[in-house]
């Protein structure tokens, strides 16, 4: 495997610390590894990928201390060179609670149990912008979206906007390793894109996976491999260009235990969400800013 870059950092405040994080050897193209089948709510398939999707290989392990030192956030930490990692407030994640949304079978009783407490989700929205105002670096921040994911995806990415009304599960195609950023930015300007927080509100333990490189690294590191001009690498395409080159680059993942949360520049690294090993609905709350900690 390849050594980690000093690159994007990590900022720990989780009461795990580094037992949170494990480190694999890599990335493979999907088409050589299955998917681990998924059975939900009368749903049994296994998921299936665009064409050219890379997957993270499966040899995670404990990181070395040399590892820790590399990824550690030093002073010089921002929106986009560091991933946050914490819990939420004791009486944030009280609010949680007591609206009861992890649990739910499907999005619609995530927003049934939301709108049938007006009074509950409006006081819960007022202690998450109390929470995010001061992580806000003085900038705006909006609520994106809450994110639902089947229990059991390795890898949970995907883009259902072009699925057709009606579609199933099954119809799914997952991305892969990916970076967010594919209009209104360029390979050097995706780290002036701000970041995102996601909190996770579900019931069980989920993954954050991430390339501990800027867009920028990616894109230098490419440059010794191939003409990036001749193979016209671009924000959009830059990914599948990364991990055929560099398939020995390693990935990390990050647990993160109902009620904690994790900062990260999703434009400007690939990353993805793991549900594998879970049984009930995965409910993530996503918001858009330039959130530090
Ligand atoms: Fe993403």
């Amino acid at each position: 495997m390849t050594q980690l870059k000093k690159g994007i950092t990590i900022y720990n405040q989780l009461p795990e610390n580094y037992d949170a994080i494990s480190i694999n050897s890599g990335t493979v193209h999907h088409a050589t590894q299955t998917a681990p089948a998924v059975s939900f709510q009368g749903f049994n398939y296994v998921p299936r990928y665009n064409d050219d999707a890379y997957v993270i290989k499966r040899d995670w392990r404990a990181l070395n201390d040399a590892e820790i030192r590399c990824l550690q956030a030093n002073g010089r930490r921002n929106d986009y060179n560091t991933v946050y990692l914490g819990d939420i407030p004791g009486k944030l994640k009280e609010q949680f609670q007591s609206l009861s949304l992890a649990g739910a079978a499907n999005r619609d009783e995530v927003m049934e149990k939301l709108a049938a407490s007006p009074e509950k989700t409006k006081a819960l929205s007022e202690q998450l912008n109390a929470f995010l105002q001061p992580l806000a670096n003085k900038q705006p921040f909006k609520f994106h979206c809450i994110g639902i994911n089947f229990p059991n995806i390795e890898l949970v990415a995907c883009n259902t906007t072009k699925l057709p009304a009606g579609y199933k599960p099954q119809d799914i195609r997952y991305m892969g390793m990916h970076n967010d950023g594919t209009k209104d930015m360029t390979i050097y300007t995706a780290n002036k894109a701000g970041n995102r927080i996601s909190i996770n509100i579900g019931e069980e333990s989920r993954s954050f996976l991430f390339v501990n490189l800027s867009m920028v690294q990616a894109i230098n590191m490419l440059k010794k491999k191939i003409d990036i001009v001749e193979h016209n690498v671009n924000i959009a395409n830059i990914g599948r260009f990364f991990f055929q080159h560099y398939p020995d680059y390693p990935v990390l993942k990050i647990r993160q235990q109902p009620y904690q949360f994790y900062i990260a520049p999703t434009d400007n690294c690939f990353h993805d969400g793991s549900t594998l090993g879970s049984s009930t609905l995965d409910v993530t709350m996503v918001y858009f800013g330039n959130f530090q900690y």
